[in-house]
């Protein structure tokens, strides 16, 4: 079979990198690049893992935070497995609808949803719409009334705990615009109560994203306990405790068992402390369930040196993935086409922005014009937040399951730049 450089990736006997046995320099030629190959097994197992993590749980929903990589035929494979769907706007709720996602198994959050968006969740029933503020809730009440339905919430709280992670991926801190902070909380419940289309369900928090220490979402969980006796005492009991998503990926460490321990201790020890029973507990995973599934392979274009710095330029650029840019995100890059070596590259794209970079003093083998690169665990906020920018059609992407390849994505083409554009007659 080869040599393993890492997870699901193997160099096989003819020095090329593979994903599952599918040799990655043929899938780049069969499929032009920049190209992002998806493992559809390692979803599964990353799925399959978070709800082991919390089988010691009776009741446990896993909501997949769509927003992560929506794609049809990864959201397929996740409610294959009985994932739920985290939306955050129409376009997301339409997707976990079209891929059949039982509509209990829906959560809707999101700071700002539109009226359009609200009517669609409330008549479709679905599990759950986390509220942001005051005015969302009379919004949902008001639609409600008109569908003659009743609308299921839970509450954001902003539990205001200090998180370490990228500052734009911090949503759960005094400064951020997300959910309601204790006493905006207090009230949004206290008039849910007296709204007749409204049923209080539950209670969200969610507090950022890639974080790695587990003492963050501790913090958090015991805010909203706290929340949670304040409403015991006003009569309201929970029916669910949403702790968001938010749990980070880094290279050779899964945090997954610190995560779901630490969390369920307190959850345990809290709900007997104020007797709560055992409220129904939603996840929203979106980076552990995806993001190490998929590498995008892109084409050397030329190799020069400047200034004393050798630059691989490849084709594939920041509007195909946009994390290192716009994150400062390191992402593993490797050769597929040839053995690792020891020459150091900073590696950039095509685009006209000097943030169009993947990595610096990359540690690679000589490389040529026609050389093939991954980038790894891309799979989360990948191809979803890619862009046209420079008028450069989107990548494709390719699911590997098993022997089967298939393009789940297709490659948009330069007429796909122009299509809905118009000039005036
Ligand atoms: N739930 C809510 C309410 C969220 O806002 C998010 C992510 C998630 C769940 C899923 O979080 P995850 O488990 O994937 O960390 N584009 C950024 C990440 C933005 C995350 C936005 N919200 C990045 O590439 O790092």
């Amino acid at each position: 079979m080869g040599r393993q450089v890492e997870g699901n990736l193997w160099i096989n006997e003819g020095g090329h990198l593979c994903i599952r046995g599918h040799d990655l320099v043929e899938l780049a030629e069969k499929f032009g690049t920049p190209l992002y190959v998806v493992d559809a097994q390692r979803i599964r197992e990353n799925y399959r893992r978070f709800r082991d993590a919390f089988s010691s749980y009776p009741r446990v929903l896993i909501a997949y935070a769509y927003k992560a990589n929506p794609n049809l035929a990864v959201c397929s494979i996740l409610k294959d497995e009985g994932a739920g769907a985290e939306v955050v706007s129409g376009g997301e709720l339409y997707i976990a609808l079209k891929v059949g996602v039982d509509p209990e198994k829906i959560v809707f959050d999101g700071v700002s949803k539109g009226e359009e968006e609200l009517r669609m969740a409330i008549e479709e029933e679905i599990g759950a719409i986390n509220v942001e503020s005051l005015e969302e809730l009379r919004k949902i009440e008001k639609i409600a009334s008109r569908l003659g339905k009743k609308a299921r919430i839970g509450v954001r709280l902003n539990p205001d705990v200090p998180v370490r992670t990228h500052p734009h991926d911090v949503t759960g801190a005094r400064h951020s615009k997300f959910g309601l902070d204790f006493k905006s909380a207090l009230k949004a419940y206290e008039m849910a109560m007296k709204m007749r289309n409204i049923e209080v369900k539950g209670v969200h928090i969610h507090i950022g994203s890639q974080i790695t220490q587990v003492d963050s979402f501790k913090s958090a969980a015991l805010k909203l306990f706290d929340l949670a006796s304040r409403l015991r005492g006003m009569g309201i009991t929970l029916e669910y405790l949403d702790l968001g998503g938010g749990l980070g990926v880094t290279q050779g460490k899964d945090h997954l068992k610190e995560y779901a321990d630490a969390l369920l201790k307190v959850i345990r020890e809290k709900a007997e402390e104020l007797d709560l029973g055992e409220p129904k507990l939603i996840f929203e995973p979106g980076r552990y369930i995806v993001a190490d599934s998929s590498v995008l392979l892109t084409r050397v274009n030329y190799v020069k040196e400047i200034f004393g710095r050798k630059w691989v330029l490849v084709d594939a650029g920041m509007n195909d993935f946009i994390r290192p840019a716009m994150y400062g995100a390191t992402h593993k890059i490797v050769p597929v086409n040839k053995p690792q070596g020891e020459e150091r590259y900073d590696v950039g794209g095509p685009i006209c922005e000097s943030s169009d970079v993947f990595g610096r003093d990359v540690r690679l083998p000589k490389m040529e014009a026609g050389d093939l690169l991954a980038i790894l665990d891309v799979g989360a906020y990948g191809i979803c937040m890619s862009s046209q920018y420079n008028s450069r059609p989107r990548p494709a992407m390719v699911l590997v399951d098993g022997d089967k390849v298939s393009v789940v994505r297709e490659r948009e083409t330069y007429e796909d730049l122009i299509s809905k554009d118009r000039i005036p007659d």
